[in-house]
Formats: C-alpha cells, structure tokens, sequence
C-alpha cells in the first residue's frame, strides 16, 4: 500500500481509544443488566441472568449501547422450543411492567429474543434478552480468551466493526454480517498470519489439551482457555494493527475464495464449500461467503447474504483496501470511517 503505515498505525490506535464505551455508558449498562436481573430473578428464583456477547468479551463500542443477556433456566423450564418461546412472551410482560419500553418478543425466531429498552431513568441502553442461549455463553467465553492473549485481536476487532458500523454493512437483517461474524474473520486473519499471532484453541499446534469440554446439544465443545500456557505465542510476529487492517481488507477483497472457501476458526484456516456441502442454496440460506461458528459448524455466518448485498460487501472491501493502497498522508484512517452516504462516497 501505498499509505504511510507508521502514520497510519499512530492514527488507528488513536482511534481505538476513541471507540472504547465511555464510562457514562458502561454505567448505563451495569444499570440496566441489574434491573433485568431483578425482574428475570423475582420470575425464575431459580434462574441465572448472564451477559455475552461484545459487552462480556472485551469488544463493546462506544454508541453501540446495547447488551446481550442470556436467561439460563434450570433443567425442565424451557428445555425445548415452545418452552423457550413462553418464557420469552413471560419475560416480555414482565420487562413492561417494569418499565422497560420498545418490546419486542420474538418467541418463534432462530433464538427467541425480546428486546427492549431500559427506563430513561437507568440510561436507555437497549436490552436483548434470549433463553438458555448457551452455545453464545460458550462462544463469547472462547472469544474472550482469543482476546486475552494478543492485545492486537481486540484492536482490530474495534477498527473493523467501527468501519462497518460506519459504512452500513453490520446489519444481519439487512443482509450485511453480524459483529460477531467480523470478530471471526478477525480471529482466523490472525490465526492465519505467518507467523500466527494467534493459535487454534479448538486444538491447534503448541495448543494445550482442552481445559472446556461440554456439548451443547449434538455440538461439542472443547477448547483451551489456559491463557498463561500461551502467553506470548504471537510475539514471533511484529505486525502492527495498521499492517493488520491493511490484510483484512487486502483479503477480503481480493483474496478470499468466495465461490469455493470457507473461513474456520475451529482449524485455524479453510474449508471447501463441498466439504461443508455449502454448495447450493437451500431455501433462504445461500452460502455466498462461508464463515463457520466454531461450535455450532452446521451454522454460516455468511448465511445472512444474498446476491445484492454481497455485491455491496465486496464493494466495501475493496473501497477500503484501495484507500489503503492508492493514498499517501495523514488522514488515512478518517477516511477508511467516512460514513456511507448512498450515491455519494459507496466507491
Ligand atoms: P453480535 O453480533 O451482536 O456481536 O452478537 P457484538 O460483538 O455483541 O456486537 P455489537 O458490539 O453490539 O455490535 C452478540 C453475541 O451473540 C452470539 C455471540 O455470542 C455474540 O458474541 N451470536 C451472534 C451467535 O452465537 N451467533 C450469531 O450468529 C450471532
């Protein structure tokens, strides 16, 4: 490329700095998760009220104001899908009478949810609340301890989610990949560098034995989560987290297989759409950009695209790989988050 990258890495941790919750916000949060609990408690007395997603793996973003809280009820409450949709619609009518507002329960979805908004008086934070969500528990724990061992993983995960935030393309229902699938494609570029800066929990090389062994389901999940048995794994590698956004967009743009590959964290690598037989469209599910949860692998991330859209994700890597590659001077990570504006700067 041709931009500056000293300058450019000066600018992208200034900006990770920026991107961070606010303290007001994290108190916002604490607040309402307290709140929930309580309502979710006085129900289930029984119950556990956990949080997960990127406000309990270190990768919330200012503005993004929101929590994900799983309710996890005890063997016999809501063990299967109807059980789950009516503690859903009761956690609902609960959340109301409380003063939560903007509900919206969603019993019959992939994960029954409701969502809603905190009283004013608490901060506002937007609310997800699902039911014995436990392979998101299980996932965001594994994404934690990726986290924990190379501070570059959290950097880049905040540059890139802000940059899609940014440039529209964070919005599952609307088509585009959700933060968590960037947080995947994160943690594979990482895995994937030579040498890696991250290794494969789920048994990679120089990997101890698994330390988490559970199965949620039919879905195994083993991992390592002995953060100190690794440290330094990555040190071998000097690259720097404006390198580390260079080779994000570089790969996404131009490099991945998009017609044939599949990106697995699990491996620490790739797969064929003919192994995973992600090869056909079968009803809404197309596999137009194959990104495999780590435990439950029958699950794309990529499902969520379809032809337009992944048109339009293309387009944004390469606007954003072709800024990096065609522009000198200051300016380069202002101009990586221009916001999108249709017609306007859409490349
Ligand atoms: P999000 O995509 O909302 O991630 O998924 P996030 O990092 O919290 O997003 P921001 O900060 O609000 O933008 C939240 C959690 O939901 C689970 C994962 O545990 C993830 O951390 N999840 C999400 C899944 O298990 N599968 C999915 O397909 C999506």
């Amino acid at each position: 490329p041709k931009c500056d990258m000293a300058f450019l890495n000066e600018e992208l941790l200034a900006l990770v700095e920026t991107v961070r919750p606010t303290p007001g916000e994290v108190e916002a949060r604490d607040a309402a998760l307290a709140a929930v609990k309580k309502v979710l408690v006085d129900i289930w007395p029984a119950a556990m009220v956990e949080l997960f997603g990127s406000c309990a793996n270190g990768l919330s973003v200012a503005a993004a104001n929101d929590i994900d809280v799983c309710l996890v009820l005890p063997p016999g409450v809501a063990d299967d899908t109807p059980g789950k949709a009516a503690a859903v619609e009761a956690a609902a009518a609960a959340l109301g009478e409380a003063g939560f507002t903007d509900l919206l329960a969603l019993p019959r979805a992939r994960v029954p949810v409701v969502k809603c908004v905190a009283p004013a008086s608490l901060g506002g934070t937007k609310v997800d609340v699902t039911v014995n969500n436990m392979l998101a528990l299980l996932n965001t724990r594994l994404l934690a301890t990726y986290v924990a061992l190379d501070p570059r993983l959290a950097q880049l995960c905040h540059v890139i989610k802000h940059w899609a935030k940014r440039r529209s393309v964070n919005d599952p229902y609307r088509g585009t990949l959700s933060s968590y699938a960037y947080v995947l494609m994160c943690i594979h570029l990482l895995q994937t560098r030579s040498p890696p800066i991250l290794p494969v929990l789920q048994g990679g090389p120089g990997v101890p034995t698994p330390t988490v062994k559970t199965a949620v389901g039919v879905w195994p999940v083993e991992y390592c989560d002995d953060v100190a048995a690794l440290e330094g794994y990555g040190s071998a590698n000097t690259e720097t987290l404006a390198d580390l956004v260079w080779a994000f967009f570089e790969y996404w743009a131009w490099r991945h297989d998009y017609s044939g590959s599949v990106i697995s964290i699990r491996l620490g690598g790739w797969l064929t759409k003919a192994q995973k037989d992600w090869t056909r469209r079968v009803g809404n599910e197309r596999h137009l950009l194959g990104i495999e949860d780590p435990f439950e692998v029958a699950h794309d991330l990529g499902r969520t695209i379809d032809r337009a859209t992944a048109g339009v994700l293309q387009k944004e890597f390469e606007r954003a790989g072709g800024l990096l590659r065609e522009h000198g001077g200051p300016g380069g990570a202002a101009r990586l988050m221009e916001p999108y504006r249709a017609g306007k700067n859409d490349g």
